[in-house]
């Protein structure tokens, strides 16, 4: 009897319970595609419009809300759970649910036709690096190209466009990081979910309803850099804290991953520039171009395909400025179709033939601990420099 009394209260008290429960209550409607694994990612474009994400298909369901106050309370009641408010001033919120699915609120005056929100589930397992082979995101030699690139605190860039497996990627590719290091990663709302044993997880905070308190991402880069990090990952650059980050990795911060919203390599690094230039401080052109072309080593191009497969279609690594503080690259892997081939998904990420230019430091690792993929890095090794 004692005993069933204490479940029935630690069942009562248990955050993910309630959270389960004020689910079925409210988000009645798209319930059956919360719990159905196969589905990734619901849309709820007003009470009237829901859209999932299932095979890598977006499907209009039959599903609906009664009516806007229905969706407004079951979103009030979903933020309120999370810690974050629904009010006036704040039509855009982001969070993260306690199963770790993320969620996005739009509300109008933002939102034009009503109030929105998109609900990315929580993939609960994470990707192993030998999936991302066996489904083909990667290849073994650019697997094992990114891993020495991580070994050997290469600072990296995973871009993309929305929903291209920027964030899952990097996730899987960090279990790379050696495990005694101190990692400290910064994020707007959790994601990544680090396995090695010493990481610290920094989340940004809202502001409160008198409009302060907030503590945006350029904060935390800039706390975490006197928190003795051996590496540093931000989950999105989007905003102010690129210069910070860019200052921070030029200054001799390595083995530091990011992921941002770009679709070649040159379109990452003028976004990094652009957000840089917004900051508050003033630096010229020129020298913010040198530092960019600096602090990033690589940059990692990630794409979605028809097909539903997130796949890593480009990786390039960035060399000093011209003369003219042009951007400088060097193509590694591309995307290559085979003979005759007429669709997109039918490419396969391949190495150009250009000597990557982190060769020399790479050699004795691979050599160490024989990764045999790397093996044409090191044919005809008289021609390193040579591209
Ligand atoms: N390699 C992959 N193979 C198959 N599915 C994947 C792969 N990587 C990611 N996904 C799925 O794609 C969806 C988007 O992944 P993810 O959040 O990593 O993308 P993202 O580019 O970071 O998105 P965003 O632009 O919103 O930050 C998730 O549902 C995830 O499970
Ligand atoms: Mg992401």
């Amino acid at each position: 009897m004692a005993d069933q009394k204490e479940a029935l209260t630690a069942e009562m008290i248990d955050p993910a319970e309630i959270f389960r429960r004020t689910l079925a209550k409210f988000l009645g409607p798209i319930q059956a595609y919360l719990a159905d694994p196969s589905v990734v990612e619901v849309m709820i474009n007003g009470p009237d419009e829901i859209f999932i994400e299932k095979h890598g298909q977006l499907v209009k369901t039959d599903a609906r809300f009664e009516n806007e106050e229905t969706l407004i309370a079951a979103i009030r009641n979903l933020l309120q759970f999370v810690g974050k408010r629904l009010a006036p001033d704040y039509p855009m919120i982001d969070a993260r649910l306690p199963d770790g699915s993320r969620v996005h609120v739009a509300m109008p005056p933002c939102s034009r036709i009503g109030p929105c929100m998109t609900i990315r589930k929580f993939a609960k397992e994470g990707f192993s690096v030998d999936y991302l082979v066996e489904c083909g995101t990667l290849t073994t030699m650019a697997l094992d190209y990114l891993r020495v690139a991580i070994e050997t605190e290469k600072n990296i860039l995973f871009a993309g466009g929305t929903s291209s497996g920027k964030t899952s990627v990097l996730n899987t590719l960090a279990t790379f990081i050696p495990p005694q290091e101190r990692i400290i990663v910064i994020e707007e709302s959790s994601e990544l979910q680090l396995r090695q044993p010493h990481v610290i997880q920094l989340e940004t905070r809202g502001p409160d309803r008198y409009g302060k308190g907030a503590i945006d991402i350029r904060e935390l880069f800039r706390n975490s850099l006197r928190m003795r990090p051996d590496r540093i990952i931000v989950g999105e650059t989007r905003g102010g804290e690129a210069l910070d980050l860019i200052q921070a990795l030029t200054s001799g911060h390595g083995g530091s991953m990011s992921t941002m919203h770009a679709d070649t390599p040159t379109d990452a690094l003028n976004r990094l520039e652009t957000m840089a230039l917004m900051s508050d401080v003033a630096i010229p052109l020129n020298a913010l171009r040198t530092q960019i072309s600096s602090s990033i080593d690589i940059v990692v191009i990630m794409s979605r395909f028809h097909d539903a497969s997130r796949r890593v279609v480009q990786i390039t690594e960035v060399l000093p400025v011209d003369a003219e503080y042009r951007y400088q690259m060097k193509d590694i892997f591309t995307l290559k179709l085979p003979e005759g081939g007429r669709k997109i998904e039918e490419g396969v990420l391949a190495w150009t033939g250009a000597r990557t230019a982190l060769l020399d430091e790479v050699q004795a690792r691979v050599l160490a601990q024989d990764l045999p993929s790397l093996a044409p890095f090191f044919a005809d090794t008289k021609s390193v420099s040579q591209p």
